[in-house]
């Protein structure tokens, strides 16, 4: 017995900065920023705008898709490295925004591929019959990660959450692969805070920011993602022609074509939204899923793969019956 997926939300921030916008802050230009990434805005969390406040408004969402009560959720799983607060934890605060009184709840971070980990965690919980039905959510408020005066890595990212409804079912397919290279760790990384106060937006503090390798993350999100999705279709006994859509974490498209290009599969197979959000880590995935359900474009029985990777290095593929 594995967990279904039942229902999605999302969050997106009310303020949305486009290139332009950028392009007056920095030295850089829509041109530049479209051509290597394919992001034309991403959305900026005002104060507020919390990484809870956000879980809490995408999780609240899936519910509703899911017609499930808060009370009837067991779990709560928030994946985040962005939390602006350390304790409580996100899924507590989510906990009690929503009322789901009856839940368990803890945070989990492994960066990009964070939601694909916490569904995974989820999906343990339900197949040992421990819970029913899980929340699982990934939301990020990256702008208060970014250092607004490195454009070659502030121009890449927004904010968002998106979370989904996992419920234990008996002809549920859930099927996994995922690995880590601590070793390529330094190739993107972020220092924890000192500096616990707002930062308003579009400054720069002297505190710590996310840092990146950007040519060293391309070559392993490109050699990697393909392993690992062709891995999880081995262990499911899969064709790649099977498979209705690969939904990648959205962190640039020129990654997402690669992969699509790689695997010799067509490009539609491979939804993406990176043009209107950024990379928005852990948020990704679930607001994909979450954008192309509401669009119907998601049919009950359509074999879906979903393929995290980043900071870790961590990366990993799964393959689900929708
Ligand atoms: N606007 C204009 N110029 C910029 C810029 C910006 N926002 N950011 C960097 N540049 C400049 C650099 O200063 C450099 O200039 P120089 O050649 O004069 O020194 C040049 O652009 C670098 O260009 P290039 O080598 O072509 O960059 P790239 O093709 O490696 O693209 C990334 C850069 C970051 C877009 C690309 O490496 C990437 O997407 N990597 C993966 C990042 C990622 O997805 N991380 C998250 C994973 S979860």
């Amino acid at each position: 017995m594995v967990g279904k997926i039942k229902g999605t939300g999302s969050y997106r921030p009310v303020q949305v900065w486009d290139n332009d916008k950028l392009s007056h802050m920095m030295e850089t230009s829509d041109e530049w920023i479209r051509g290597r990434t394919g992001i034309g805005q991403r959305h900026i969390a005002s104060q507020g705008e919390t990484v809870a406040y956000m879980a809490a408004r995408a999780a609240g969402e899936a519910l509703r898709d899911a017609e499930v009560r808060p009370e009837e959720i067991d779990l709560i799983l928030v994946s985040t490295m962005s939390s602006e607060r350390i304790m409580p934890c996100a899924a507590c605060e989510v906990q009690k925004l929503i009322g789901a009184t009856g839940a368990t709840c803890f945070d989990l971070n492994s960066a990009c591929t964070g939601f694909l980990l916490a569904l995974n965690t989820a999906q343990a919980y339900l197949g040992q019959h421990i819970y029913k039905r899980a929340l699982v959510i990934g939301a990020e408020v990256l702008s208060n990660l970014t250092n607004w005066q490195d454009r070659s890595t502030c121009v890449l990212f927004g904010d968002g959450a998106g979370a989904v409804v996992l419920e234990a079912e008996e002809d549920a397919v859930y099927i996994q692969a995922t690995h880590s290279i601590g070793k390529g760790g330094d190739a993107l990384t972020c220092t924890s805070r000192n500096q616990p106060e707002f930062v308003e937006k579009g400054t720069n503090l002297s505190a710590t920011y996310m840092q990146m390798d950007g040519k060293e993350v391309f070559k392993f999100a490109v050699s990697k993602v393909p392993e690992v999705i062709f891995e999880v279709l081995e262990k499911a006994g899969k064709t790649k022609e099977e498979i209705r859509f690969y939904m990648l974490h959205q962190a640039n498209q020129r990654i997402v074509s690669s992969v699509a290009k790689h695997m010799k599969e067509p490009l539609e197979k491979y939804p993406m939204n990176i043009e209107r959000l950024g990379n928005t880590s852990s948020a990704s995935i679930p607001l994909l899923l979450d954008e192309w359900k509401k669009r119907g474009k998601l049919n009950p029985g359509d074999w879906i793969v979903l393929s995290g990777f980043g900071g870790g290095l961590t990366y990993g593929a799964s393959l689900m019956r929708w």
